[in-house]
């Protein structure tokens, strides 16, 4: 499964770098081609000599070399992987990686990487927990970086607990994994929609929610890294996706999100529809700022179109229609009402009473309900985990009814 592949593996300052010189062994005896970027500090643990001679490659340090001048491009590197491996990621870079700090050519690496990137974090198990590091692992969850979990043992501090680096075993059975799953939606069409959508009132003012986009923006980046080519139809966000399968359509309004929508769907073996589309748009929108009188004041709204009930009901029958539902109340009532009113296989019920659940978060606890099975309950998991559950049932779906056909 590693033949052949070009991995990174990224070493910074830790206990743990004495296991990737163990865990470059197991890579290359895989048939993987490996090339070792050491922090500077990351050399107090472990020699370039030791590394160079397992990968059988040079090992960077540097933006370039002491004696010759010569320079390491860190663009190419980037460019040059199938995927870019941080272990063991030391609290310093996974918080330098959360906020873009580029001090090192590991990190300069990094954030010119256009393949997937996955970290293994290291560190003493009162850092593990820390509410700091917990808000960067998410944060870098959020960048659609893959995090290998730490594991609970001995710690070089002698206390017992979790923040060991995962065994290198462990780590290449995750990238064996992550291979072989890899393009299972290889030459299969996902139209995606994410994000809120803002309804204009006037030329200053508009009717929104607070939809982040998260969820819709972690469930393109899934479909793309399994080899689907997504089409991701978005309201306003500040998310960012780099793939070269995802093509983003960025839109305003609900009526542009159908527009796009419905011209893509046709073309497509499914559609999730994860953006908080607006139910109503003001039916007049003014063309000059509406001042402010002594009277009150009341906007006619008339409703948008229901983009999921649209193709739901416009579907042809191998294709997946899968829809959301955020609820504060009533929630399972609910998504079955949806699942039949909008013909969709599929719907994703998340509650508002949920802690960690709906918009802005990196969490978020999901309920699964498909016509004629029982529903399913996940616990509550990071976006990434939840998008990956989502992709999996949905691919289920999709087989399903290409074999019935
Ligand atoms: O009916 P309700 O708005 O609660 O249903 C939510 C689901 O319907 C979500 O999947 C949302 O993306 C979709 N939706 C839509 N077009 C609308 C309203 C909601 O696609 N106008």
């Amino acid at each position: 499964m590693l033949k052949n592949k070009k991995i990174i593996l990224g070493i910074t300052a830790s206990i743990a770098a004495y296991k990737a010189a163990f865990l470059v062994r197991l890579l290359v005896k895989r048939g993987a081609e490996v090339k070792v970027i050491l922090t500077d500090a990351a050399k107090d643990f472990i020699t370039p000599l030791t590394l160079a001679t397992l990968s059988k490659n040079k090992v960077y340090t540097k933006f370039s070399e002491e004696k010759s001048g010569e320079w390491h491009n860190h663009v190419e590197l980037g460019l040059w992987a199938d995927i870019m491996l941080i272990a063991p990621a030391s609290a310093n870079t996974i918080g330098k990686m959360a906020n873009g700090i580029c001090d090192n050519l590991l990190l300069a690496s990094y954030l010119s990487a256009r393949c997937p990137v996955m970290i293994a974090p290291a560190m003493d198990l009162d850092m593990y927990v820390h509410p700091s590091i917990t808000k960067n692992i998410n944060t870098l969850r959020g960048f659609g970086n893959i995090v290998i979990d730490a594991e609970e043992g001995e710690l070089a501090s002698g206390l017992l607990g979790k923040g060991r680096m995962a065994e290198p075993e462990n780590i290449v059975t995750y990238l064996e994994n992550y291979f072989s799953k890899k393009q299972i939606l290889k030459g299969k069409r996902i139209l995606i929609t994410a994000g809120p959508t803002l309804e204009n009132i006037d030329p200053v003012r508009f009717i929104g929610n607070y939809s982040t986009g998260k969820m819709g923006f972690a469930i393109a980046s899934v479909c793309a890294d399994a080899g689907a080519e997504v089409i991701l139809v978005s309201g306003p966000s500040h998310q960012k996706i780099i793939h070269k399968n995802v093509k983003r359509i960025d839109v305003r309004s609900a009526e542009q999100m159908y527009e796009i929508c419905n011209k893509y769907f046709e073309t497509c073996d499914s559609a999730i529809m994860c953006a908080a589309v607006a139910d109503y748009t003001p039916e007049i929108i003014s063309e000059h700022k509406i001042k402010k009188t002594e009277a009150e004041l009341s906007i006619k709204l008339k409703k948008t179109v229901d983009i999921l009930k649209h193709l739901g009901k416009s579907k042809n029958n191998k294709q997946v229609v899968i829809g959301f539902a955020l609820e504060t109340k009533d929630g399972e009532t609910n998504a079955l009402e949806k699942l039949e009113s909008k013909n969709a296989d599929m719907i994703v019920l998340n509650s508002l009473q949920d802690e960690g659940s709906g918009f802005g978060t990196d969490t978020n606890k999901v309920s699964v309900f498909v016509s004629g099975d029982d529903k399913i309950e996940f616990p509550l998991l990071s976006k990434q985990q939840v998008a990956q559950n989502i992709v999996s049932k949905m691919l289920d779906l999709i087989e399903k009814k290409n074999y019935n056909s």
